[in-house]
């Protein structure tokens, strides 16, 4: 095994030969300087695994080559010994970035023990920042799995560069469409960082250096940054522009790290592309299917737009995220898919139904799932449609569920269900108005809807004088 290297500096000659000779002994090997200056030099061309130093000396004293070590190395274990053990003294040495602090005269079995200790807590500090990039990598496989939106991939990307790094500044350019340059998609600064802002985009012959090269070469560039370029299948596709505090050294094992990262969030920017490609076709040939349906029936026409619709009011009020909405929203325009099994003469009859009948009916919740399944949607999209008829009191189908036993999604819809069916038209009755409709929500609040979401959807209905469909894209 390779010898741990200790520089001792001190411009005590005693105390250095004292201390090499025990620390020889140990099986370490020693260097000694009389100074900072030339202690400083011999760190910076030949590194260390710990050092020893002294805090009154000639030319450079022990503070001041402390903060220059710590300018380029903020792991490596420094061990201030000095005779002027004030308290001021070792607050200072630590506050600068000490590992430890020992008063002289000193025992030697001390210095051997602090240094042992010191170096297996150095050795600890390197396991544990190796382990979170191994666990970086980890998670954004994770997030490369479950992938659902590029915007959703960007936020993880950051916040893990953030985690392991702590830069000053994170943007993310990504290629546009027609390849006409790179667009600023993410932009992370810290609040204390004057250096300017990032330009919004680059034009091709700007970033031509990123577009030539096939493969992620991270680069140091000026103002202690680096720049990752982010590399697809075929091509290059974008940039990741970091800038870290002043001192802050890049190591050449975090570059390893960012160059696999960086293949890594490549391909999730093209499969996040391809997969938001997908899910637009996908949900286009759902809305027209549900069209279709609905235009069966004059009475029905436009009702899962207007629950989409009205859904997604109520999740914005309570702030739901995105991809929460998303849910919501997809739901809504599926979740009476089930009714395509169920024959005209039952679905369109003008008039109230049988036992029979209404037995049919309560069937369309497990029809739609039938239907959906193959067709890999979020287990919270299933769920939501599944159970839009549970009622809070346990009274609802196709599962009788209660209260919090029935799913988030699945209480909003069904409030936003009742409402748009209240309000509409029926064969055999007529729509009722906005003011009788909130009147049966207040009515069932607590018993069939969940009394906090009815208490949204009111204050929404009541800051809107029409509650109509504003739009149809239930945004
Ligand atoms: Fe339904």
């Amino acid at each position: 095994m390779d010898k741990k290297k200790i520089l001792v500096i001190d411009d005590d000659p005693n105390i250095c030969e004292l201390f090499k000779n025990a620390l020889e002994s140990e099986g370490y090997k020693t260097s000694l300087y009389p100074d900072g200056k030339e202690g400083l030099a011999s760190f910076e061309k030949n590194g260390s695994s710990l050092i020893l130093l002294d805090l009154q000396m000639p030319n450079m004293d022990g503070f001041e080559m402390l903060s220059k070590i710590r300018e380029r190395d903020k792991e490596i274990p420094v061990i201030v010994i000095t005779g002027f053990g004030t308290v001021e003294n070792a607050v200072r040495a630590l506050k600068s970035g000490a590992t430890d602090f020992l008063v002289k005269p000193l025992i030697i079995q001390d210095l051997l023990f602090t240094v042992k200790r010191s170096l297996e807590s150095g050795m600890l500090t390197k396991e544990i920042s190796k382990f979170k990039m191994i666990e970086a990598i980890l998670e954004l496989n994770r997030v490369l799995v479950s992938l659902t939106s590029l915007d959703l991939l960007l936020d993880r990307v950051v916040s893990i560069m953030d985690n392991i790094f702590q830069p000053e500044k994170i943007a993310v350019y990504i290629a546009g469409a027609e390849e006409e340059g790179l667009f600023l998609r993410k932009n992370v600064s810290k609040s204390s960082f004057k250096k300017g802002k990032s330009p919004l985009s680059f034009r091709h012959d700007e970033v031509a250096d990123i577009f030539r090269n096939r493969k992620a070469r991270v680069e140091k560039t000026k103002n202690h940054g680096i720049k990752i370029p982010l590399c697809g299948k075929e091509k290059a596709i974008g940039f990741i522009d970091v800038e870290f505090p002043e001192g802050r050294e890049i190591k050449e094992e975090e570059i390893k790290f960012l160059e696999v990262f960086a293949i890594q969030v490549g391909i999730g920017i093209e499969n996040a592309n391809l997969f938001d490609v997908v899910k637009e076709s996908y949900l286009n040939s759902i809305r027209s299917l549900v069209n279709s349906l609905e235009a069966k029936d004059a009475y029905t026409k436009g009702h899962s737009e207007q629950v989409a619709y009205y859904s997604c009011l109520i999740g914005r009020e309570m702030e739901l995220p995105a991809r929460d909405l998303e849910i919501l929203r997809n739901a809504s325009y599926l979740h009476d898919l089930g009714k395509l099994g169920i024959k005209d003469s039952v679905l369109l009859k003008p008039g109230p139904l049988d036992r029979d009948e209404i037995e049919l009916i309560r069937q369309h919740p497990s029809m739609t799932i039938k239907i959906l399944e193959p067709l890999g949607l979020r287990k919270e999209e299933i769920d939501t449609c599944f159970y839009h008829h549970e009622r809070i009191n346990g009274k609802g189908y196709p599962a009788g569920l209660k209260g919090e036993e029935i799913p988030f999604f699945a209480k909003i819809l069904s409030v936003a269900d009742a409402y748009s069916a209240m309000v509409s038209e029926r064969p055999y009755r007529k729509g009722l108005t906005k003011k009788q409709a909130v009147k049966e929500l207040e009515k069932w609040a607590g018993i069939q809807f969940d009394r906090d979401i009815v208490n949204v959807f009111l204050k929404i209905l009541s800051e809107n004088e029409t509650g109509e469909v504003i739009d149809n894209e239930g945004n």
